[in-house]
């Protein structure tokens, strides 16, 4: 008989292997450490397993064994080789068990979840991504979307804001991003630190001069509430219609498919009418407080 921290994992075994609701047992095969806070996990999921269909900007539901469950944005991975990225933040009870994950051990997912950037909407035009902190990881797949079609995209802008430069996130690839001349990176960190030459100051300060037409823009934009009702009204000032900002809203969640009511915001379920909706969806929603 299984004991009681193996009870999910014998469920999950148990469950027919049908279905995005159905937690599925996976293991861990490589971490990386991105932060003091923060790490990237690559999991390696069963061949077909409808995680490996992700859209970016899709959710997960993550439970390391025998505790509860997060939902934590897709962050990449290489889906056709069988493996997706995770990063997580360490704020709290589940993100800190899951940060402390080894390769080879095992957790419960199920999903994806949720709605996605759709960031072929900007095929033709300009694309502003605006990241605050570790909203640069939901960004991250569609970011490498647009990467991968450089050429459907004119100006291709990626604004970026930590708390401090110790804070950035997938470091390596944005110092490759930094010496390519078709893609503008701006990092800007709130707090300078001894001997840091780059740019002080939030990341909003960054959209007033970022080299976009208004008119032809599609802008991404996910990080902290207040940081994305910032960034989104400067887009907005600068003229991009509130309909081409797109924004990932954050709650609590338990079922993650629109059945508990949990993460409910106005007339919105946040974990299945998005989490990524237009500005002009969200802006009245967010002076509603989380339940
Ligand atoms: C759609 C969606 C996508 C998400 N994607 C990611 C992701 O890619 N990476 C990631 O790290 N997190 C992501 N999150 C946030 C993540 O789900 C929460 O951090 C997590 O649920 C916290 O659970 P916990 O048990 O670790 O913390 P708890 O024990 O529940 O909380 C501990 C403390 O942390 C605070 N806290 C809770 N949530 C947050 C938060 N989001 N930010 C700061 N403080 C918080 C609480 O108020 C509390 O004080 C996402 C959330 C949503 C809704
Ligand atoms: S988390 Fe249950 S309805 Fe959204």
């Amino acid at each position: 008989m299984a004991s009681l921290a193996e009870l999910p994992r014998a469920a999950a075994a148990a469950a027919p292997a049908a279905g995005p609701l159905v937690p599925r047992v996976v293991r861990v095969e490589r971490v990386h450490r991105e932060t003091r806070d923060t790490v990237t996990l690559a999991l390696r999921l069963p061949p077909g397993d409808p995680a490996l269909e992700y859209r970016p900007g899709q959710f997960d539901m993550l439970g390391p064994l025998g505790t509860g469950e997060v939902p934590i944005s897709v962050s990449g991975g290489a889906p056709a080789a069988g493996t997706v990225e995770h990063t997580v933040r360490d704020v709290g009870g589940v993100t800190r068990l899951l940060c402390g994950l080894r390769p080879g051990d095992e957790l419960l997912l199920r999903g994806p979840y949720g709605t996605a950037w759709d960031a072929e909407d900007g095929v033709g035009g300009d694309v502003v991504l605006v990241a605050g902190g570790i909203g640069l990881a939901p960004l991250r797949p569609a970011l490498l979307q647009v990467l991968a079609a450089r050429d459907r995209y004119r100006n291709v802008v990626l604004l970026y804001g930590t708390r401090t430069p110790r804070d950035l996130l997938f470091s390596r690839e944005l110092d490759r991003l930094r010496r390519r001349r078709d893609v503008v990176l701006e990092h800007t960190a709130d707090y300078a630190e001894a001997g840091w030459r780059g740019r002080v100051g939030v990341v909003t300060d960054l959209v007033g001069r970022a080299p976009f037409d208004p008119g032809t823009t599609l802008a991404l934009v996910c990080g902290p509430e207040v940081m994305m009702r910032l960034t989104a009204t400067a887009l907005v000032d600068r003229g991009v219609p509130a309909s081409r900002v797109r924004v990932s809203l954050e709650r609590a969640m338990l079922c993650g498919v629109g059945l508990c009511g949990h993460c409910q915001l106005g007339p919105l379920f946040v974990c299945t009418d998005g989490p990524v909706v237009s500005w002009d969806t969200a802006a009245p929603l967010l002076v509603i407080r989380e339940r």
